[in-house]
């Protein structure tokens, strides 16, 4: 038999390298577990978000750090083709097999049913673990579902894992402060919404701190925002006037005229970003108003770094914010911390395993929050 199981293996990577390998890690044990049952295991996953083949993002380069870590041979299938399908019905028990990135096929994205018809036929039985990409309806998380019956599509272990997790904050206590940063605001501010009048304080930070402070009328320079993100960030500023949630924003920030330009970093206040130079840090009196907040909190959550953290110069604010949060921890608060970035980072400051809970989902964290919008991608029986 052959299990076809859907893994998030979207991990961080900068100039080719792999940062991390939660990600790979956590999806071990499902696939540990099917291959001790005797079941071959075809796995396959998205990796960044390629406009088609790039092979800059091709998931061959996670076959090496694979097959290390399950300690057997991995088969890598650069097409999913019908050919492919062919060789797979010859699988031996035992055999790992992983396909190429899902996402240079628009299907995948487009949530098409043919595309998604095609990946079935790789699989006698389909299983979800990629609890990070759990938020997207895409063809290999939903509508391949219909490809398969009730008796033969799973949860994986890894997504059973994250969503009893997460459960627990479903009653969080009270100061309760969601830090969001990284540059991904147009996915994020729907979620950030729908902690209005749930959390107490939501931290914004890194690169989506910018399309606030350029519509509140500050001069942000060369930092990042487009049109598009002042519209969202504008009707989210209105909603959140109403609420009991106090949306607070950076102070100040570290910033540039040149990424390159790593030892000439000027501080400015967050309103006045020089015309030619683009913020790429917090700066220290953002770092100890957020201290100060995530200090007095009872139950945190945090998602996204602070500054552009590939460039160790631009890390400090998320260093410095990831001790807090590790201070916090030991004080007795929940603190839960979810994306691969963000991991990526707190294992390079060495503190990964500090915090309450590391969750390997960041937006699929956040949108677990948000009125049960996983629901529809996860109504899968539990992997006996
Ligand atoms: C993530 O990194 O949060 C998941 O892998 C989902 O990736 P996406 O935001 O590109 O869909």
């Amino acid at each position: 038999m052959i299990a076809l199981i859907r893994v998030d293996f979207n991990v961080p990577v900068h100039k080719g390298k792999i940062l991390d390998l939660t990600r790979i890690k956590a999806a071990i044990p499902t696939i540990e577990h099917c291959l001790q049952s005797g079941m071959s295991v075809v796995l396959m996953s998205h990796f960044g978000r390629p406009k088609g083949l790039d092979r800059s993002l091709s998931l061959k380069l996670l076959i090496e750090p694979l097959s290390k870590l399950l300690k057997q041979k991995v088969f890598f299938y650069s097409s999913i083709t019908k050919k492919g399908d062919e060789k797979t019905q010859n699988l031996n028990p035992g055999t790992v097999v992983l396909l190429e990135n899902l996402r240079f096929y628009s299907g995948e994205i487009a949530n098409d049913l043919l595309f998604a018809k095609k990946l079935a036929t790789y699989g006698d039985i389909y299983i979800n673990d990629a609890f990070g990409a759990s938020h997207r309806d895409h063809a290999s998380i939903s509508a391949i579902k219909t490809f398969f019956t009730a008796e033969t599509k799973f949860k994986g272990l890894l997504l059973h894992k994250e969503l009893k997790e997460l459960n627990k904050l479903k009653t969080a206590r009270s100061p309760y402060t969601v830090i969001v940063g990284g540059a991904k605001i147009g996915s994020k501010i729907h979620i950030l919404k729908s902690f209005l009048n749930i959390a107490d304080n939501i931290l914004i930070g890194g690169g989506m701190a910018f399309p606030f402070i350029k519509e509140l009328g500050g001069e942000i320079g060369r930092s990042l925002c487009s049109k598009l993100e002042l519209d969202v960030v504008k009707e989210f500023l209105i909603k959140s006037k109403n609420s009991k949630t106090k949306i607070v924003l950076p102070l100040d920030c570290l910033t540039t005229t040149s990424l390159n330009k790593t030892s000439e970093l000027i501080t400015t206040e967050i309103n006045s970003v020089p015309k030619k130079s683009l913020g790429v840090d917090i700066g220290e009196k953002t770092i100890s108003l957020y201290n100060k907040i995530i200090l007095a909190s009872k139950s945190i959550i945090w998602n996204g770094p602070m500054g552009i953290t590939e460039i160790e110069p631009f890390s400090s604010g998320t260093r410095q914010i990831s001790n807090s949060m590790v201070r916090a921890t030991k004080n007795g608060a929940y603190t839960l911390i979810g994306g691969g970035d963000t991991i990526s980072d707190v294992s390079r400051f060495g503190v990964k395993n500090e915090f309450s809970y590391i969750c390997t989902g960041g937006g699929a964290m956040l949108e677990f929050f948000r009125a049960n919008k996983l629901a529809t991608t996860l109504d899968l029986k539990k992997l006996k």
